[in-house]
Order: C-alpha cells, then sequence, then structure tokens
C-alpha cells in the first residue's frame, strides 16, 4: 500500500539555523520557509535527490510540535512520510486493522497542497507515521 519515501521530517528549535546547516554545512538546496498555521509548523524542505528531508519549526500557541521540542531541545527525527495512491482506502484499511489515525480522522491539506494524515507512533514501531497522497 504505501508507496515511496516522501520525507522525514526533524523538528528543530530554530528554522533559520536549521536551514543554515543544511544549505551552508551540508550544501543542500532548501526551499523558503512556509507558515502552516492550521499544522501549527512552519517548514522547509531540503531538496535531496531521492526524497526530501522537512524542518518544522513551532508556529502559534498550540504547536503539535512543542512538547517533542520540550523533550528533545535540541531538535530530532519527527514523524516520517510515506505517499500512497488513494488516502481515503488507506485510511479505511488502517481504521480497519485497529490503527489509530490522529485528530479527527480525516484528512488535512499538507505543505505540498496534498491530503496527509497521521498514524499514532505506538501503532508502527514508536515512529509517528504520515501519509500523502500523490
Ligand atoms: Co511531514
Amino acid at each position: 500500500m504505501i508507496g515511496n519515501l516522501n520525507h522525514v521530517a526533524i523538528a528543530v528549535p530554530d528554522l533559520d539555523a536549521a536551514t543554515c546547516q543544511y544549505r551552508d554545512r551540508l550544501g543542500a538546496r532548501v526551499s523558503q520557509p512556509q507558515a502552516l498555521p492550521e499544522h501549527g509548523v512552519t517548514v522547509v524542505f531540503v531538496e535531496l535527490g531521492n526524497t526530501k528531508v522537512e524542518l518544522l519549526e513551532a508556529l502559534g500557541d498550540n504547536s503539535p510540535i512543542a512538547s517533542f521540542l520540550e523533550k528533545n531541545p535540541a531538535g530530532g527525527m519527527h514523524h516520517i512520510c510515506y505517499e500512497v495512491q488513494d488516502i481515503q482506502s488507506a485510511r479505511d484499511r488502517l481504521v480497519s486493522s485497529g490503527a489509530r489515525v490522529l485528530g479527527d480522522g480525516k484528512p488535512k491539506i499538507g505543505a505540498h497542497g496534498k491530503p496527509v494524515l497521521f498514524l499514532h507512533p505506538k501503532d508502527f514501531c514508536g515512529t509517528l507515521v504520515e501519509l500523502e497522497q500523490i
């Protein structure tokens, strides 16, 4: 059901500093920051040949990454995103298998303008999983 790895997301305390690390020290191509208020984050994408790294900074008071950054003040790997062809059928299949979809269970529009949803980390090897319909 899952296809390619779309991105690995790293939560960071300072997006400008993280952008400098990737652009200036690692020599990567990094996108302009994009504020996503409905997701409570500001993101940049590090464009790699075969996939992307998403750097996430908290935005607003109720950011879903705030408690993660409290536990990981230097930042850390936050989630992994796999592509699916049909997010509704993927969601239905996962829910019927007992997996938990976060939030209201409905896909939201993500940073690429495509529907995304998140799966509970306890159901997937301790890793928060994002599914994105391509
Ligand atoms: Co993501």
